[in-house]
């Protein structure tokens, strides 16, 4: 039987596309073609060549025709022949890398990095990755194969957008269970995440579901301005106080974003009667309140704040995602819509599922499901409140001076700093090695609420055996008292 293109280039471990073409008979095309690949360095020094047979079969030429070229290419110097290691690439011909689709551009934003950034920091304290060691694995690859076989073959035709509602399902049981949402798997969008479900929410390219202008937090993820902005809606920052977000603020804004349980980077919950305040104003104006329940599992010191959405999920649209709890690598999220949503959401998806692959949604439901989810949560919470405790601790020994704050809940804390000093702190923290952000990178560009200093300290980041030394290095840093 005829070996194929393909088990011929496992055996050898290359693949290779040739083009026969060109003047004079197919034996002085594939001559012309073998040269040109060893020339440009497509076929390296070395390299072991097809069988005869196979190289025949995937081209559809006669099988001389391919020992007719070989042996020419041999008697060029190009390739070499002997008994029992078969047809190889001469080693030390001459060959121009990249010679056939000219040198890459040089990286020049690269090459003006100070050294240590391009080779990445060596202790990394920035908010947002869970400390991507502890990944579950062998319990995520065991529930991806379970979930795959049980599978039915229309699974894998193509998705459906609302997600596949075995995922919904668990997700409804989980999200009451858990965060006190309300709902149904037929309120529920799956989505690839945060960014996505605002990218739905209000477009960018196309009509949006929801119009600006949107009130946010004056403190917030530039990332996720900058994505607003690029779909045009305006967005008007809400001062924050030790109660979170001054939603008194609100006027004629048609929607408000919010990070209720926990505010981001600042790090308290909303206060009840804020709570309370923002879901009359969205009542009042028929307005939408956005709730970003980024890592609402990770709470260590007080009660859990449960979900907005439970207070009226007619005015509440409630996004989640696994970046936190499990990585941010999966791009798996949710959406909990007001039922007026689902069908405007659904249009804006479009007829497919384009973003999140269905067999990490089985997986992911059947993660959930098995009880898998809860039982790496459960350990990442305590890991996390080790490491809060730790970085609490160091900071009383080596930095009393430095207020922490923002550490009940969550993977990062806020170090307070005197102000004035945060930029230099940041700049000396990179010196060293040490990668965290300054609170004024989160600042709402447009806020009349004064700017206070600190570091936004992200303590899930680094993997458990480099903790310690991350932690030792932000002490040595900071500004003295
Ligand atoms: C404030 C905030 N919201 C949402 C997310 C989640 O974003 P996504 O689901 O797009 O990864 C993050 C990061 O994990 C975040 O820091």
């Amino acid at each position: 039987m005829a070996e194929s293109w393909v088990n011929s280039a496992e055996r050898i471990g290359v693949d290779l596309h040739l083009e026969l073409s060109g003047p004079g008979g197919r034996r002085a095309a594939l001559i012309r073609a073998l040269r040109e690949a060893v020339r440009s360095g497509r076929l390296a020094p070395g390299t072991r060549l097809p069988p005869y047979r196979s190289l025949a079969a995937d081209l559809g030429v006669a099988r001389n025709t391919v020992a007719d070229a070989y042996a020419e290419l041999v008697a060029e110097g190009w390739l070499t022949a002997r008994q029992g290691s078969g047809t190889r690439v001469a080693m030390g011909v001459p060959s121009t890398p990249f010679g056939q689709w000219g040198r890459p551009e040089p990286l020049r934003h690269v090459e003006r990095l100070p050294r240590a950034a391009a080779r990445g920091p060596r202790h990394d304290l920035r908010q947002g990755t869970p400390d991507a060691s502890a990944f579950p694995r062998a319990a995520w690859s065991a529930a991806y194969r379970r979930a795959l076989q049980a599978a039915p073959a229309e699974a894998l035709g193509p998705g459906d957008p609302a997600g596949r509602r075995e995922l919904r399902e668990a997700l409804t049981e989980y999200l009451a269970r858990a965060r006190g949402v309300r709902t149904e798997p037929g309120r529920i969008v799956i989505c690839s995440g945060f960014a996505h479900a605002l990218r739905l929410l209000f477009g960018q390219g196309r009509e949006g579901v929801l119009r600006g202008p949107l009130a946010v937090e004056a403190y917030g993820l530039d990332f996720h301005r900058g994505l607003l902005a690029a779909a045009g809606v305006r967005t008007v920052p809400l001062p924050l106080d030790e109660h979170g977000a001054q939603v008194s603020g609100l006027r004629r804004e048609r929607a408000v974003l919010l990070t209720p349980a926990h505010q981001f980077p600042t790090g308290g919950p909303l206060h009840p009667e804020r709570r309370a305040a923002v879901i009359d104003w969205a009542r009042a104006r028929g307005a939408v309140v956005l709730e970003d329940d980024y890592d609402g599992e990770f709470r260590y010191d007080r009660r859990p704040v449960g979900a907005l959405q439970g207070l009226d999920p007619e005015r509440v649209i409630h996004i989640g995602s696994v970046s936190k709890s499990l990585s941010p690598a999966l791009r798996l999220g949710w959406m909990v819509l007001p039922e007026r949503y689902v069908g405007p959401v659904l249009a804006a998806k479009g007829e497919r599922e384009a973003w999140a692959s269905v067999p990490d949604q089985l997986a992911l439901a059947d993660f959930v499901v098995s009880g898998s989810y809860d039982r790496h949560v459960r350990r990442m919470r305590q890991r996390y409140r080790r490491r809060r405790d730790r970085l609490v601790a160091a900071l009383a020994a080596h930095a009393p001076h430095v207020e922490v704050t923002g550490i009940a809940a969550g993977l990062h804390a806020v170090l307070r700093l005197p102000p004035g000093t945060e930029r230099s702190a940041v700049k000396a923290a990179a010196w060293q090695g040490v990668a965290l952000d300054g609170l004024a990178s989160f600042r709402h560009p447009e806020t009349a609420m004064p700017a206070s200093d600190g570091l936004v300290v992200g303590y899930a980041t680094p993997p458990e055996h480099a903790y310690g030394a991350a932690l030792e290095a932000l002490c040595g840093v900071l500004p003295p008292g």
